[in-house]
């Protein structure tokens, strides 16, 4: 009781502060997505998210290895085909832009770790995340493509497969398919917790993703929702995920507190668009001191439970980390 104890004396300096920090980042921590596009030389900033770029593979090599040199372990390829349509084709092609990207990668940079986003609504016409029948997405005949799409991202040399496409059952589907292409190695990491967000509007800019009918609200999950998280996780884990991702971070940070304390596995936190974009906004406008936000945004997911953290924001934040 006051006086005797007086909270402030280990926060006298520096150096105390430090020697009783309870969370700290690391750039070990970090995944860091990019955007392939087709064609060469290609470098277009992404209006709504300063600072992140369509890039064509050329480009995008020596972004890889500037990603490397700065100590991120990982990056999260997101494609930006030539063509579009019904069924998101191009989306399991082997020549298509993220087969070609991953190869141009691991040959350039071996040591980067490649993810790869599984998903169709960046390769659909009508923007959504698979099959459409009847005006909504028919999820039993999504799964078949979807795990095409994972089997020709691992064939090009993919070290790890993350589907965001919230389809049920997809990650046992996907699990059957590489392990029966005899990739039986390559992780999954599942979206399993990915909620219906109006925060992820600067990144369908960033994919051209937007669907042009409709929502997503009956595939990604409620906002109002916390019990259905726990069981969405247990199902992916069930159906062989090895990451957990819960998705958006920020206005969600109980989900991933939630999800940390009842499962064991890796858990990541998507700090998604809207997240990097509101700070961007408002650090260009002088209303916030950007890097401080960042790096006090970061370590709130890190302390809400998360161990690994995609974002938009990682060599900014490795940079900083890196002294
Ligand atoms: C694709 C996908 C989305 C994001 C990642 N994968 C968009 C969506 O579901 O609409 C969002 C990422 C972000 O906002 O940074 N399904």
């Amino acid at each position: 009781m006051f006086p005797v104890h007086r909270f402030r004396r280990l926060r006298k300096s520096e150096t105390i502060r430090r020697m009783v920090r309870e969370t700290s980042l690391s750039p070990d921590c970090f995944i860091y997505p990019l955007f392939v596009t087709y064609g060469k030389g290609v470098k277009k900033e992404i209006p709504s998210m300063p600072g992140c770029y369509q890039e064509s593979a050329d480009v995008l090599i020596s972004h890889a290895k500037e990603v490397h040199s700065l100590g991120i372990p990982a990056i999260l390829l997101f494609g930006i085909p030539e063509t579009k349509d019904e069924l998101g084709t191009s989306g399991y092609d082997e020549k298509g832009v993220v087969q070609d990207a991953v190869k141009a990668v691991k040959d350039a940079v071996p040591e980067l770790y490649v993810i790869t986003d599984v998903c169709l609504c960046e390769y659909t016409n009508h923007g959504h995340c698979g099959v459409i029948e009847k005006g909504d997405v028919n999820n039993d005949k999504t799964l078949g493509l979807l795990a095409l799409e994972a089997v020709s991202h691992a064939k090009a040399g993919a070290d790890m497969v993350a589907p965001s496409d919230m389809m049920d059952g997809r990650v046992a589907v996907i699990r059957n398919a590489l392990d029966r292409e005899g990739y039986n190695t390559i992780p999954i990491m599942s979206y399993a917790a990915k909620y219906a967000s109006a925060f992820y509007g600067p990144f369908r800019d960033a994919a051209e993703s937007t669907p042009r009918f409709g929502d997503r609200r009956t595939y990604q999950m409620d906002p109002a929702n916390k019990r259905e998280a726990i069981k969405e996780v247990a199902l992916d884990i069930e159906e062989g995920a090895d990451i957990i991702i819960v998705k958006p971070a920020l206005a969600y940070l109980d989900i991933i507190a939630l999800v940390r304390s009842t499962f064991v596995l890796p858990v990541a936190a998507y700090n998604v668009s809207g997240e990097y974009s509101m700070v961007k906004a408002a650090g260009r406008l002088g209303w916030l001191d950007e890097q401080r936000t960042m790096m006090e945004m970061l370590l709130s997911i890190k302390r809400a439970g998360a161990d690994l953290i995609i974002t938009y924001f990682a060599k900014e934040a490795a940079k900083i980390l890196n002294g």
